[in-house]
């Protein structure tokens, strides 16, 4: 009975924790064989609509399927149009449902993320035949929350559907400014949209910052603190960070790994020097070496002396 008065075992490895993962046969999934008559109208409608039809390649019937799971769970009430259309994903604008409503499986809400009925949500619905299956394996290979994980591509683009949600979580609990979460459904991620469809949020890459030391200001701290959380974002740079209304969101932290991940030091680094060179370019001189060492120091021990005592 000795179990009862043991003391919680502290977190060795903060970053590496994981929930079960079955990522085998989805809702989506089950629907899309069942093909019964409201899904069969739904993908017949969906397929007609404008945006969609350059679209046709992302939506195999799971991935509609999906997409009706997530309008049936009123996280999506009506999609926009196609924000961006990348290797892996394409992101759409769509108005979100009354999310938490109508509690589901399935489909998950973050733990902060009560519903917001008619606000605008970002829609990244990624690619099962994504051209960087290969690549995405290797992220995932050496990330201990995904050990097990099958080596199928359909395996592989789930979990890191899966896993983008969760960094996302992990991000916005450490105080990093990222999209909220929002629902995730086999390879379809719900996340709110930063900016609005008719005022779109840019990329870092296509503005001109103003104030480059304190943009740089607050991209270290971000990048520090998301490290504490035990995560390198992987690749972070100009085009993986969006501004709207004078605030910086750090964004696509689908590849982000735990900071025990074998190459973690290279996907650091690389970060590092990404940044570092951006800054320099914006105008504010910045090395990668500092940038870095900022990162990975220390946190202050909570139970040492105040420095103003010692
Ligand atoms: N939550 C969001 N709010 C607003 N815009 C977004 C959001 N998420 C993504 N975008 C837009 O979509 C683009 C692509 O998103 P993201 O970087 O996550 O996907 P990706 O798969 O890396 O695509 P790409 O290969 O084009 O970089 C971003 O550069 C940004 O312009
Ligand atoms: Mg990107």
């Amino acid at each position: 009975m000795s179990e009862e008065f043991g003391l919680l075992e502290p977190d060795e490895n903060p970053g590496d924790e994981w929930e079960e993962l079955d990522v085998s046969d989805t809702a989506a999934d089950r629907i899309a064989r069942r093909q019964d008559r409201e899904f069969d109208e739904f993908r017949k409608r969906i397929k007609d609509t404008e945006q969609f039809k350059l679209q046709e390649s992302v939506f195999d019937d799971a991935t509609l399927a999906a997409i009706y799971k997530l309008v049936q769970d009123g996280y999506v009430d009506a999609f926009g149009g196609p924000v961006s259309t990348g290797k892996e994903a394409s992101v759409f604008e769509a108005l979100g449902g009354r999310a938490g409503e109508r509690p589901e499986s399935g489909a998950r809400t973050a733990d902060d993320a009560p519903g917001h009925p008619d606000r605008e949500v970002a829609v990244k619905v990624y690619r099962i035949n994504s051209s960087n299956f290969r690549q995405m394996r290797d992220y995932l290979e050496g990330d201990p929350r995904f050990e097990g994980i099958a080596s199928d591509k359909k395996a592989v683009v789930l979990a890191w559907t899966k896993k983008e949600f969760a960094n996302l979580s992990r991000a916005r609990k450490a105080g990093v400014r990222v999209p909220e979460p929002i629902a995730v459904q086999r390879n379809v991620l719900v996340m709110e949209l930063v900016g609005h469809a008719d005022d779109r949020a840019r990329r870092l890459s296509e503005v001109t910052v103003e104030n480059p030391e304190t943009a740089y200001g607050v991209v270290r701290e971000y990048m520090r603190r998301l490290y504490r959380a035990g995560l390198i974002h992987g690749d972070l740079s100009e085009y993986n960070m969006i501004i709207h209304d004078g605030e910086l969101v750090v964004i696509d932290l689908g590849q982000a790994v735990t900071v025990h991940h074998p190459n973690a030091g290279e996907f650091l680094e690389r970060d590092c020097v990404n940044v570092a060179n951006f800054f320099t370019r914006a105008g504010h001189s910045v090395s990668p070496d500092d940038l870095r060492a900022y990162v990975t120091e220390p946190e202050p021990d909570p139970t040492g002396e105040p420095e103003s005592a010692q």
